[in-house]
């Protein structure tokens, strides 16, 4: 679990009173750890995906959209989650998606996730659909391009969640200017400046801003 913001032992309880991923998840976590070595930090942690399970089984969407797909975790979590929507994963990458793929089909969701590979900056200006929940997790100097697309694209009440917007916690201390710690404090500053949205960040995981296009 990643948990840089809470202490070990709460960390620990929290993952022990939280549903644990299924069988299919540890195995793709298995796999992408095995192929993907130091990037397997990049996969959202246990319990992220059952909160996205849970937020998609919530709102009922029927066009999601997911910025950022890697090997298929968040967007398996997303799609079982689903109740005759679409989920709509945009990334840059066929060898990490071409997994995403292959556990698509294991889980029986397939049919209904669509994939676009590309620099999502153009692929997403090209989608034409309202839609109703977006995750977002690429990379992280894109985030305010892929935001005003995808806000841009939501429907009144529509849900746009944004992963590792709290970076360690480092975003709240001015002593780091890592690049992608800047562009991060960038970006909350830039969403909770905007009128459109009200916006509530979550401590969990890396962090996760929920941010819903006003009414
Ligand atoms: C943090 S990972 C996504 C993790 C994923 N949500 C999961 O649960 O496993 C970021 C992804 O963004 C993709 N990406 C990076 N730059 C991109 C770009 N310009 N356009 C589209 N995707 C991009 C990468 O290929 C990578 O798969």
């Amino acid at each position: 679990m990643k948990a840089d913001l809470i202490a070990p032992a709460v960390a620990q309880y929290v993952y022990e009173h939280s549903t644990k991923p299924d069988a299919l998840l540890q195995e793709l976590s298995k796999e992408t750890a095995e192929v993907a070595g130091g990037n397997f930090a990049m996969q959202i942690s246990p319990d992220q995906g059952v909160f996205l399970t849970m937020i998609t089984q919530m709102t009922a969407p029927d066009v999601v959209v997911e910025v950022g797909t890697f090997t298929g975790y968040s967007s398996l979590c997303i799609a079982r989650g689903l109740s005759g929507g679409r989920l709509h994963c945009f990334d840059v990458s066929e060898e990490w998606t071409s997994i995403a793929r292959r556990y698509w089909a294991k889980g029986g969701v397939a049919d209904r996730v669509t994939l676009t590979l590309g620099p999502a900056l153009e692929t997403l200006a090209a989608f034409d659909q309202t839609i109703d929940l977006a995750f977002l997790d690429a990379d992280k100097g894109n985030y305010p391009g892929y935001y005003e697309l995808l806000i841009a694209r939501m429907r009144p009440g529509g849900l746009l969640i944004a992963d590792n917007t709290l970076r360690s916690g480092n975003v709240a201390d001015p002593a780091h200017d890592e690049r992608t710690t800047v562009e991060i404090r960038e970006f909350n500053d830039l969403v909770i400046e905007d009128p459109r949205v009200t916006v509530l960040m979550l401590p969990v995981a890396d962090g996760m801003t929920l941010i819903r296009k006003n009414p």
